[in-house]
């Protein structure tokens, strides 16, 4: 292909002709983009001048690093933000601005695995994929438990696999949010079953990709944070918030930290993120975002989502199509339409089903569109 990396380097037009092929790719696909959960309204041009130094975060963002070109004081401020968010007094709460969800789910995850080497996991078999990942990486004993029609963990698989594995650790994965389905699990019936079987040594990690998000703007959210009983929380920054790039925070209790940490010289940190080297874009983009927004912002925009998805129900509902979707949740799920219909709208299959998660950019005039695609 003409343009293609080899030897010699290209000439300007072939890498201009590389690039704007590419751009009219990305910008027709993200006007039609319903199905999976990336807000794209957002600005970030004031941040353009940062992408012409090396920074980089490496390190914890609470210590000091002999890296000096990085964001860390902003990392700070929005691991504070997000403790606010979820619920945690700032003065116990420690995180940092990870790669995604993925890897937040990990370090919670990894954390758990520290604190009870030997513990028994459990997930709902309607978690995200990268949770059995993360714990075949950990080599973590697991134990997959049904779930419900609506996508909640069947809460009595859970009890009776806890109780026969009573003599052991228990780490219990939250899903705040399914994937496919936006269900909620019941924090508080989760800390009930441990405290039902006496279970004591027992941590719970709630994935938080997208709803995290959104159950800090409504006004009658599920429970969701460390005032409900969870140890440890992932939330994606490029879903709800909106990113050019995949990020997102992980926040825990601080002296679980101070388990896994350790000094290291030649970078003068202190070493208790996943990864070393860090973006330190990404903590810029979620600072700005906030710092644009506002709290305030955030309602709003959730509110209208919360809107749209409702809009959307009631459109395919009067056109026979039976939709549904959670409260306090975005993402429509309906039977799967004709495949022409799918890959126009880019959207996530799970057997007969679908979905859609009304983002901030999905409009009212997207869903007629979408729901006339369906209905004929
Ligand atoms: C519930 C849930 N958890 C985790 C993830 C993984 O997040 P990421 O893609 O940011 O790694 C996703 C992604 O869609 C998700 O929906």
């Amino acid at each position: 292909m003409q343009g293609t990396l080899g030897p010699t380097p290209l000439s300007e037009s072939e890498i201009k002709g590389r690039l704007d092929e590419l751009l009219s790719d990305v910008q027709s696909a993200s006007r039609l983009q319903v199905g999976y959960p990336t807000n794209q309204t957002y600005d970030y041009a004031d941040l353009s001048p940062f992408l012409d130094y090396s920074l980089n975060n490496v390190g914890d963002p609470f210590h000091t690093s002999n890296y000096r070109s990085n964001s860390h004081r902003f990392e700070r401020e929005v691991v504070a933000h997000f403790a606010g968010l979820m619920r945690i007094p700032q003065q116990d709460a420690w995180g940092y601005v990870t790669s995604g969800g993925t890897e937040g789910n990990m370090y919670g995850l990894y954390l758990a695995r520290e604190l009870f080497p030997n513990a028994m996991f459990y997930f709902s078999e309607e978690t995200h994929y990268s949770v059995l990942k993360n714990v075949r990486v950990l080599n973590a004993r697991h134990i997959m438990i049904r779930r419900q029609d609506n996508g909640e963990i069947d809460y009595d698989d859970l009890y009776e696999m806890i109780r026969v594995n009573r003599d052991v650790p228990a780490v219990i994965m939250a899903n705040v949010g399914t994937t496919m389905r936006g269900a909620v699990d019941d924090i508080p019936r989760l800390r009930g079953i441990l405290d039902d079987l006496a279970v004591t040594n027992c941590y719970i990690h709630a994935d938080a990709a997208l709803s995290g998000m959104i159950l800090p703007y409504v006004d009658d959210p599920q429970p969701f944070g460390f005032d409900a009983g969870i140890d440890s929380v992932s939330v994606s920054g490029h879903k709800m918030i909106g990113a050019p790039l995949p990020c997102g925070v992980v926040l825990t209790k601080r002296p679980y930290v101070e388990r896994v940490g350790r000094a290291i010289e030649y970078v003068g940190v202190q070493d208790t993120t996943l990864s070393g080297s860090r973006s330190a874009f990404a903590p810029l983009l979620m600072w700005y975002a906030f710092a644009r927004h506002g709290d305030e912002g955030f309602r709003k925009l959730v509110a209208r989502s919360l809107d749209t998805a409702e809009y959307a129900v009631g459109q395919f509902n009067e056109r026979g199509i039976p939709a549904w979707r959670h409260r306090n949740s975005i993402t429509v799920v309906f039977p799967r339409p004709a495949p022409e219909v799918f890959l126009k709208w880019q959207m996530a299959p799970e057997g007969e089903i679908t979905h859609i998660i009304t983002m901030p950019h999905v409009t009212r005039a997207m869903i007629d569109e979408l729901v006339d695609d369906c209905a004929n």
